[in-house]
């Protein structure tokens, strides 16, 4: 897979997929902006892309701040030119039933993984529709499709983020411009440890998770990753408005 002279901005870059995405992506020959509201967790990415001969650069952006969100991708377009986007910002929430539930947890996990998305679409698509080409790929879930217990406000976002996915798509498509999401199913990462670490039996409760899926584990963050860049490629130049699952058959399941 190849992605020369492409300059790529992911979100929420200095940990798990969005760090994963970001290093393959500059092994794939992409210029790479890895931004993260932790900024020396995405300088760590760069300086770790950079040594590997790749090109990177860190910026801070919490995708939850709009007026940040424009600056970075208004200096970035600006520099480089953008051609694609991932955003893959996002946060879990303890398990709970819908009663549980907070409203402060509710409104967090509703900023960062609808508004973060909608922020960094709003402030992007303007410039990709204007220079007439473009690839967005939004981080959903397995949670977004299928609706999961114990996660209703983390499934309420990442339905969002895939019909929001869909209408941008038709908006954007007539002028070059391609809106893709991703759907993984568990895939291992900080966010993942923190979801089991909150069990009785963390390691019981990982065997049975992986267990639910047909490829009896769960996934590797490259493994996103790969689908990710193929959706920002030229590769996948005739594919818009689609969901990707990356789930190990779980969906089908
Ligand atoms: P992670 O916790 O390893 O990484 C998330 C990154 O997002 C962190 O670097 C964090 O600093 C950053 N972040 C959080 N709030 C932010 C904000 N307001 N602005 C900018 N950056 C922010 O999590 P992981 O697992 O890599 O998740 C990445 C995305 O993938 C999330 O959207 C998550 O919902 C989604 N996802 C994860 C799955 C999993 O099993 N790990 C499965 C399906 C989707």
């Amino acid at each position: 897979m190849r992605l020369d002279d492409k300059t790529l901005l992911v979100t929420g870059a200095a940990s798990g997929i969005g760090e994963s995405t970001a290093k393959r992506c500059a092994e794939y020959g992409a210029r790479v902006l890895v931004t993260d509201v932790n900024e020396p967790g995405a300088e760590e990415v760069a300086e770790a892309i950079r040594e590997g001969g790749g090109e990177a650069e860190a910026h801070e952006l919490d995708v939850t701040e709009p007026a940040q969100v424009t600056s970075v991708v208004d200096a970035a377009h600006e520099e480089y030119g953008l051609d694609g986007l991932f955003n893959n910002a996002g946060v879990g929430h303890p398990g709970q039933s819908i009663e549980e539930v907070d409203e402060s947890v509710r409104d967090f996990v509703m900023d960062v993984n609808v508004n973060g998305v909608w922020n960094c679409c709003h402030a992007a698509l303007p410039l990709l529709k204007e220079q007439g080409h473009g690839s967005i790929v939004n981080m959903s879930s397995v949670a977004g499709k299928l609706g999961l217990p114990g996660q209703s406000v983390y499934s309420l976002t990442k339905g969002a983020v895939l019909n929001f996915t869909r209408a941008a798509a038709q908006e954007a498509g007539p002028h070059g411009v391609r809106v893709n999401a991703v759907c993984p199913g568990f895939v291992d990462t900080p966010m993942t440890e923190t979801y089991f670490g909150g069990r009785d039996d963390p390691e019981r409760a990982r065997e049975e998770m992986a267990d639910q899926y047909p490829l009896k584990r769960l996934g590797d963050p490259e493994e996103v990753a790969d689908c990710v860049a193929f959706l920002l490629s030229d590769h996948a130049s005739y594919v818009t408005g689609h969901g990707l699952v990356v789930d190990g058959g779980y969906e089908s399941g």
